[in-house]
């Protein structure tokens, strides 16, 4: 009997999730079926009560029914809980557990493929919406020294306040505006906000990026104008391929109990994406 997975998501038609699953499993000798699912946006629940009855054992979601998920869900890791979204359901003795594997696959990213600390360093999150939520976490628990930067202020206080308060980083997250931030350097800049779709920047600017920063733009497949503007000061850029493999591995692992090597899947999610362009 093959185990049944897939993908949740509106549009979900370019996913490269089931490529990415396939990999995995070709590669740990695991017998799984992957696929990619359309719902409707009034339709979420009902699909995933579907794929429940014909007998899944997990499912992955995407935008835009993180939140949905989340409330969906009958138990949630800290994490998930944390992040307010889930990307990862797993279906077993009748109940539906949710955790969010987003944040750890920016961390082992950052940490394991580009090979660059995390613990201690100066660390600007841009962003303080769903997606940057879903990172907080595991950013602390990695030793970042973090502020965040938003455009509304109210709201990147919201995300300090309500991470401060669980003491869980070396230091309190620092937020503001990002006029609060002008010629702060750090070691760090994450995207995590939605300008990439948008061909915007956020009001930062080259005196943002210390000598030798990581600029980390959480988008792949284009460059956006933050990467733009990162290479422009010197930084070392990344985009966010490598987070959606990594988050796949560790959402792999919660459903198999096995960690596949990532390296050679994102080799194959490149070459695919560059045989495109
Ligand atoms: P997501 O789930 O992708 O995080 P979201 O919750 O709508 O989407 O959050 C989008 C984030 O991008 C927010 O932090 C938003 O800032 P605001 O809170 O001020 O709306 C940020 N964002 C979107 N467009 C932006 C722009 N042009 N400049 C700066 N920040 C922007």
């Amino acid at each position: 009997m093959v185990d049944k997975y897939a993908v949740i998501g509106n549009p979900i038609d370019h996913s490269k999730s089931p490529t990415i699953h396939a990999a995995f499993a070709k590669q740990t000798n695991q017998n799984i079926s992957y696929e990619a699912i359309h719902a409707p946006l009034n339709g979420f629940e009902a699909k995933v009560r579907e794929l429940i009855a014909h007998g899944f054992k997990g499912a992955n979601v995407t935008v835009p029914f993180k939140f949905e998920a989340f409330k969906l869900c009958d138990e949630l890791t800290q994490r998930a809980h944390l992040a307010g979204a889930v990307n990862t359901l797993t279906f077993k003795q009748n109940k539906i557990y949710g955790d969010n594997t987003d944040g750890v696959g920016l961390v082992s990213d950052i940490t394991q493929n580009l090979n660059i600390a995390i613990n201690q360093k100066t660390v600007l999150l841009m962003g303080a919406g769903g997606a940057a939520y879903g990172v907080v976490l595991p950013l602390l628990e990695a030793g970042a020294l973090l502020s965040v930067a938003n455009r509304t202020l109210h709201k990147a206080v919201l995300l300090a306040n309500t991470f401060n308060r669980l003491k869980l980083g070396k230091l309190e997250i620092n937020a503001g505006e990002f006029v609060m931030f002008k010629n702060h350097p750090f070691d760090i800049v994450i995207n995590a906000t939605s300008t990439g779709l948008t061909d915007d920047l956020p009001d930062i600017s080259v005196s943002n990026f210390s000598v030798n920063a990581l600029a980390y733009d959480m988008m792949y497949g284009r460059e956006t104008p933050f990467i733009a503007l990162a290479k422009a000061s010197g930084a070392q850029v990344a985009d966010g391929l490598g987070m959606l493999v990594e988050q796949a591995a560790e959402a792999f692992y919660l459903w198999r109990g096995v960690r596949p090597e990532t390296k050679p899947v994102i080799q194959i999610v490149k070459s695919l994406q560059m045989e495109k362009s």
